[in-house]
């Protein structure tokens, strides 16, 4: 795996490397939905890390953002998003990354997230620990919810369901004692494993989302699992991260905001 590790370091940093160099460059960009994008750059990015692994690893399967996934014959699946963040990126905001992660037999084992703006690569092996730029790191040690950063996001269907996240957000909003939308979930969760931030939650996102970040998160000593407490897989609906100290307290404010009437139309419904 030690060698995996370091294929996947170098990779990170040339696709970052690209992604930085074109950062101030004009953008093609493609709508995918009413907000959702996806630029050149993304692709640009996609296909180096897609090429480099099929040339390395050709028995291996890759599931990657843009494409459609490439089966192998092997239980080893890497699982990509070559441009997290890519609506920042696209406005020139930046705080965006790459994120690559190896799955063996269904358990994701290597994890790697890189920033190139701010030459900060996070690596981490299951059972190994995890690093920044070599260094080992470890999540927070706040204990109170009312004292603790957190950051979120929202899914790109959130002008189209009352599911959107902004019910969390509202109520969590008074109980943190700030919350962020930074709009990078992998590097969210990279921030949180160094202990940037105490805690994380999201609804709807995908593997290359989270893949790299959860086991990073894991590695760094905190703590993952659905906002129902239920365990946390790659298809679950959302996910919450914590430092371990305040999951059960974020759990909490989450549960009950789930239970909190929306007027919706003029009409009031409950968020289920
Ligand atoms: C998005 C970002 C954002 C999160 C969205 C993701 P993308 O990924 O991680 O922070 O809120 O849910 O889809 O589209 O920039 O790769
Ligand atoms: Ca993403
Ligand atoms: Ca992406």
């Amino acid at each position: 795996m030690r060698s995996e590790k370091k294929f996947a370091e170098n990779l990170a940093r040339k696709a970052g490397t690209l992604l930085k160099k074109k950062f101030s460059e004009n953008r093609d960009i493609i709508y995918k939905g009413e907000i959702n994008i996806v630029t050149d750059a993304d692709k640009m990015s996609e296909d180096l890390i897609v090429k480099e692994i099929s040339r390395n690893f050709p028995e291996h399967g890759i599931l990657t953002e843009e494409s459609p996934a490439i089966a192998g014959t092997t239980p080893s699946r890497w699982i990509i998003d070559p441009l997290d963040g890519t609506t920042n990126y696209a406005h020139r905001f930046p705080f965006f990354c790459v994120s690559i992660a190896l799955e063996i037999e269904g358990m994701v084992s290597l994890g790697v997230i890189y920033d190139p703006m701010r030459e900060e690569l996070y690596s981490g092996l299951r059972g190994g620990g995890a690093y920044l730029n070599g260094k080992k790191i470890n999540v927070s040690s706040v204990v109170s919810l009312s004292q603790s950063l957190l950051a979120t996001g929202f899914p790109y269907d959130l002008r189209e369901t009352p599911n959107n996240n902004l019910n969390y957000f509202n109520t969590m909003a008074t109980k943190a004692q700030a919350i962020r939308r930074a709009g990078a979930a992998a590097l969210d969760l990279a921030y949180l494993a160094a202990g940037r931030f105490d805690g994380f939650w999201e609804l709807k996102l995908k593997p290359w989302d989270t893949a790299a970040g959860a086991l990073l998160v894991a590695e760094a000593g905190g703590e993952i699992s659905e906002i129902s407490g239920a365990a946390w897989k790659l298809s679950s609906p959302d996910l919450l991260a914590s430092n371990g100290l305040i999951q059960k307290s974020i759990m909490e404010i989450l549960q009950s905001a789930k239970n909190q009437l929306r007027f919706i139309d003029g009409k009031p419904r409950r968020i289920f």
